[in-house]
């Protein structure tokens, strides 16, 4: 059997050519990494032109490449307000106007300020990192601000808090509900009563007052912050709500 004596020399120059481009594509891809960007320069890739360059987002100072998402942050898409800039705080507040495309998350709570850090980490899951903005977030060596530690720090408590409401709201089972458009609303009871209650550590967590329907037993019924529904008796298992 005789083999082709150039199948040697062209394997190891395809095997040195995979090695050539594999280095030039990881030194790319460092580069991108190392990349520092500033607010200007930024600006430019906002996806205005289909040119071929590519469009970038910021967020908590973290740049990735969204062109592969051209539909949704080109012109005319629904999230082309994120295109060029880091507007961290529109991704909670939903205010693309003026001021609200800001990459300040000064106010927010701490449940507020972990559903952008969420975002940043869909963003590292779905699209390529492309850099750091310099700025509120990272230095002009690339290193974390003070003001980044914090986020990261508020985040991890508005996680932990969340985890803990969570737990509190598990130990009241939830009312019962059903809705619709002859009857209206009704709240009912399997076991226990239907009673408005505080959810617990909303206030820490969003500053807002909110309320759901747990069901409690008799003997719970006095406890402070309880309040029974409108047009609904005492010792009443089911109650309509509008
Ligand atoms: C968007 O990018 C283009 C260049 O790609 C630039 O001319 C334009 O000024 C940018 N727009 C904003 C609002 O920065
Ligand atoms: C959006 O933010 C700007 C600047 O902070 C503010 O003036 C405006 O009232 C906000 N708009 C909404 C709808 O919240
Ligand atoms: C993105 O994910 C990688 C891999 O999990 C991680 O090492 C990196 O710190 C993340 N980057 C950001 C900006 O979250």
């Amino acid at each position: 059997m005789s083999r082709s004596p150039l199948l040697f020399p062209s394997l190891a120059i395809f095997v040195a050519l995979l090695a050539f481009s594999l280095r030039q594509y990881s030194l790319r891809r460092q580069q991108q990494l190392l990349k520092l960007w500033n607010i200007e320069d930024l600006a430019l890739y906002n996806g205005t032109y289909d040119d071929g360059s590519p469009i970038l987002l910021g967020i908590l100072g973290s740049v990735f490449d969204v062109t592969k998402g051209r539909s949704h942050y080109g012109p005319g898409g629904g999230y082309h307000h994120f295109a060029g800039r880091d507007a961290s705080r529109a991704f909670v507040s939903g205010n693309f106007t003026g001021d609200g495309l800001t990459d300040s998350l000064h106010g927010l709570s701490s449940v507020e300020v972990k559903s952008v850090v969420d975002w940043r980490d869909f963003y590292n899951r779905s699209y390529i990192y492309a850099g750091k903005v310099v700025g509120r977030y990272y230095d002009s060596h690339g290193k974390p601000t003070k003001y980044l530690k914090g986020v990261e720090a508020k985040a991890a408590r508005g996680s932990q808090l969340l985890e803990k409401q969570k737990k509190e709201e598990a130990k009241l089972p939830d009312c019962n509900s059903r809705w619709s458009q002859q009857e209206g609303g009704e709240v009912w009871c399997e076991t226990g009563y239907p009673r408005l209650v505080q959810k617990p550590l909303e206030i820490a967590l969003t500053g807002k007052m909110r309320r759901r329907c747990a069901c409690f037993k008799e003997e719970e019924l006095t406890q402070s912050g309880l309040e029974l529904y409108q047009d609904c008796g005492y010792l009443s298992k089911v109650c309509p709500v509008n």
